[in-house]
């Protein structure tokens, strides 16, 4: 068996979000969980900490390690996307107020923590929202950068173009000045970006798949995704709505559903018109060194059966 990976969920759920923290989950031979850290992205800091314990607990998992971050980013008004995701985020199913509580240390101080007291390289960031808390602990801590294992992150878009601008993926967007610091700090990043996400719909007969799994989990997670994919399918008049995060923990399961290269990503951070720009050099004809493998292409049939597969285990 392959070895078991210490990964560290930095979340703002978003029903897509929740959907790659049950993948997680639902992975205990592949993944060990050290800690889900919330961020302020999709909807305020209050409902993505509320969000991510619904989420755990629907998961059977009340004793997951769950902190707070940052309830803003670096240097920007807060945006947020409940046009997308709902009032409170998390809308499309009627869930339970959550019993458990979060840990008292902030999210940066325990994502310091972790890599500090775990050995160099041992542990694996996944984002699924804006890159705060990473940067802000990148910031506080430069010694932690060598220590990370790697980051996979889902953020950006190339030839997809944006989905919150024209130039803009949503995540990137919320928090450029972020991205910029995590992109320059020379961590191994792996960029799951809207051209892979943009694969990845939640077609009918795929989720009839999950639906057809008859339990609890599986049919909260249809009713979520009913919600999520109809602001999508309107906007692109696809069958179905893409499933974005769930990208990062499937990478991590499966690597070889996916294609890509390693080549320089720079982010825009001074421009109005395209502020958050994730500038992908795809054809290395910058000259600039790379700093990220980025991701272009995803098996999505592969993908869902995997995700069909690992939720009927929850
Ligand atoms: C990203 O933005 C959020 O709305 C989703 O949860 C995902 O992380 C897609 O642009
Ligand atoms: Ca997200």
């Amino acid at each position: 068996m392959a070895e078991r990976r210490k990964i560290i969920i930095d979340t703002d759920p978003g029903q897509d979000d929740a959907a790659a923290i049950m993948l997680a989950f639902a992975s205990p031979d592949e993944l060990e969980v050290l800690g889900l850290t919330a961020v302020a992205g999709n909807v305020p800091l209050s409902f993505t900490s509320r969000n991510l314990r619904i989420v755990c607990e629907l998961c059977g998992r009340p004793d997951a390690a769950v902190y707070e971050g940052a309830e803003k980013p670096i240097a920007r008004p807060q945006v947020t996307a409940e046009h997308v995701h709902g009032r409170t985020g998390l809308d499309g199913a009627e869930l339970p107020e959550p019993t458990m509580t979060v840990r008292k240390t902030h999210a940066v101080d325990f994502i310091i923590e972790t890599l500090r007291r775990e050995p160099e390289g041992a542990v694996t960031l996944c984002t699924l929202g804006p890159l705060t808390n990473l940067a802000l602990a990148l910031e506080k801590a430069p010694d932690i950068a060598p220590r990370i294992r790697e980051l996979v992150m889902m953020g950006g878009g190339f030839f997809e173009g944006g989905n919150i601008t024209p130039a803009a993926e949503f995540n990137v967007y919320v928090d450029p000045e972020a991205a910029k610091i995590v992109f320059a700090s020379g961590i191994p990043i792996v960029m799951m970006p809207l051209d892979v996400t943009h694969q990845l719909l939640t077609k009918k007969d795929r989720v009839a798949k999950i639906a057809a799994l008859g339990t609890r989990p599986a049919q909260v997670l249809v009713d979520w995704l009913a919600f999520f994919e109809r602001f999508d399918v309107e906007k692109y008049g696809s069958d179905g709505g893409p499933l974005h995060d769930p990208s990062v923990i499937a990478y991590l399961l499966k690597p070889e559903l996916f294609s890509g290269r390693e080549c320089n990503v720079e982010i825009e951070t001074r421009s109005e018109l395209t502020a958050g720009m994730t500038v992908v050099d795809w054809w290395r004809v910058s000259g600039r060194k790379a700093n990220a493998r980025v991701m272009r292409d995803v098996d999505a049939d592969g993908f869902f059966e995997l995700l069909t597969e690992r939720v009927g285990r929850l």
